[in-house]
């Protein structure tokens, strides 16, 4: 059973390699020659090509050949042996796609499919590219007057780019492509960038390329003005903290210096012109001098410093003595600074 269906597959395999036409599918450039290979297996006799539905060539088994035109030709493939025929078709031009017909005596004909292809331009357009790191860059490849529509493909270094990083579009231009490609990405380093475009019939890609120059990013600015000002404010804070500490210290000093002296001076002077600070209310009293005593003791500085006795006097005195006018006038001022704090 097994060795029957082994035998009629063994045998289907036998009659396919009888005759046959290689390649089924050619593309060939637009100028260049295409070529086809037609294997035959015993005696065959004659065989003829057949292109754009017409009778191109004839071949036969000794080797003799007829053609119709210069543009076809058809020899052995190697040497005399007859089994393997080459048949040219030189210089196709873009119309010229199309089946290739080969038939032998006795064998069904095979049909082998010509594609002529074009190859175009492709230019990165605009120069090399500097870029400060990170920086987001874009490439645009144009490619035009390729047919079919090319294969548009990045590198990086020699490297393939990953295609999520690009998009291409292609539209037709009378019976040729044109496409664009635009690359985006950050940058990171130098990088030759290059642009590949191809199509089947091309062994190698046809590409552009243009030279990526990253520069390092320049310090933030931000950032060290942050660090300018965090270190300046602390400064500030501290010097601050010194400067109230140093008044408060002062301060310290001078009101005790002060009351020393208030209550030194009050002492003699009720001992030398008692009288005289007790027998004074009149002058208080009267005009813009009796607002400022009252604004005094309303400050509550009398309170806090102790006595108000001493209040009065010194007011007494500034305006009934010009002599010592001086002395109390600063009294005053240094009275009314404590009374703010
Ligand atoms: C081949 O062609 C030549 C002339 O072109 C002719 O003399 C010769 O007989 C042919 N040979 C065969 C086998 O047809
Ligand atoms: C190829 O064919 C084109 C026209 O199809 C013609 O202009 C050109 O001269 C030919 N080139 C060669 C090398 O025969
Ligand atoms: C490509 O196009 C798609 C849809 O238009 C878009 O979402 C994607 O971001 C594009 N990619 C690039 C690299 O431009
Ligand atoms: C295709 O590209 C060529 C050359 O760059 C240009 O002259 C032509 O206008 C383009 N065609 C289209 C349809 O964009
Ligand atoms: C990038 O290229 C430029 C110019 O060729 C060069 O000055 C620079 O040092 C290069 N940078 C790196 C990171 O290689
Ligand atoms: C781009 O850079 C490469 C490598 O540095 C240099 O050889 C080439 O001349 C540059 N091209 C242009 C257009 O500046």
């Amino acid at each position: 059973m097994l060795s029957r269906i082994c035998l009629l597959l063994c045998a289907t395999g036998a009659v396919s390699g009888v005759f046959q036409l290689q390649p089924l599918n050619a593309a060939v450039l637009q100028g260049s020659d295409a070529h086809f290979n037609a294997t035959v297996q015993g005696n065959w006799g004659f065989m003829t090509f057949e292109f754009q539905e017409m009778f191109v060539l004839a071949i036969s088994e000794s080797g003799n050949v007829t053609s119709t035109k210069v543009q076809f030709s058809a020899r052995f493939c190697s040497g005399g042996d007859a089994s393997c025929v080459e048949f040219t078709i030189h210089n196709v031009s873009r119309n010229e796609s199309g089946p290739v017909i080969c038939s032998v005596l006795g064998e069904k004909s095979k049909t082998a499919q010509l594609e002529v292809q074009e190859r175009g331009t492709v230019n990165i357009t605009g120069e090399n590219v500097t870029a400060i790191q990170d920086q987001k860059v874009e490439f645009r490849c144009v490619t035009s007057a390729w047919y079919p529509t090319p294969t548009v493909t990045w590198t990086w270094n020699g490297q393939a780019v990953d295609n999520s990083l690009y998009n291409t579009s292609s539209m037709a231009d009378g019976d040729t492509f044109n496409s664009t490609s635009v690359l985006k990405f950050q940058a990171e380093r130098n990088t030759t960038v290059e642009c590949r475009a191809t199509v089947q019939a091309l062994t190698n890609p046809q590409s552009s390329s243009v030279f990526l120059v990253v520069v390092p990013k320049p310090p933030d600015w931000t950032v060290l003005i942050a660090v300018v000002l965090s270190f300046g404010g602390c400064a500030l804070l501290a010097l601050l903290i010194i400067g109230i500490i140093f008044c408060y210290k002062r301060r310290k000093e001078k009101q005790t210096n002060y009351r020393d002296e208030i209550s030194k001076r009050v002492r003699t002077q009720s001992l030398a012109a008692g009288q005289g600070v007790y027998e004074n209310p009149g002058y208080v009293s009267e005009g813009e001098k009796s607002v400022a005593p009252s604004e005094h003791t309303g400050s509550g500085f009398g309170q806090a410093i102790g006595s108000n006795i001493y209040v009065v006097p010194v007011y007494s005195r500034q305006t009934a003595n010009g002599s010592n006018n001086t002395v109390d006038q600063s009294g005053f001022r240094k009275h009314r600074h404590v009374t703010i704090v």
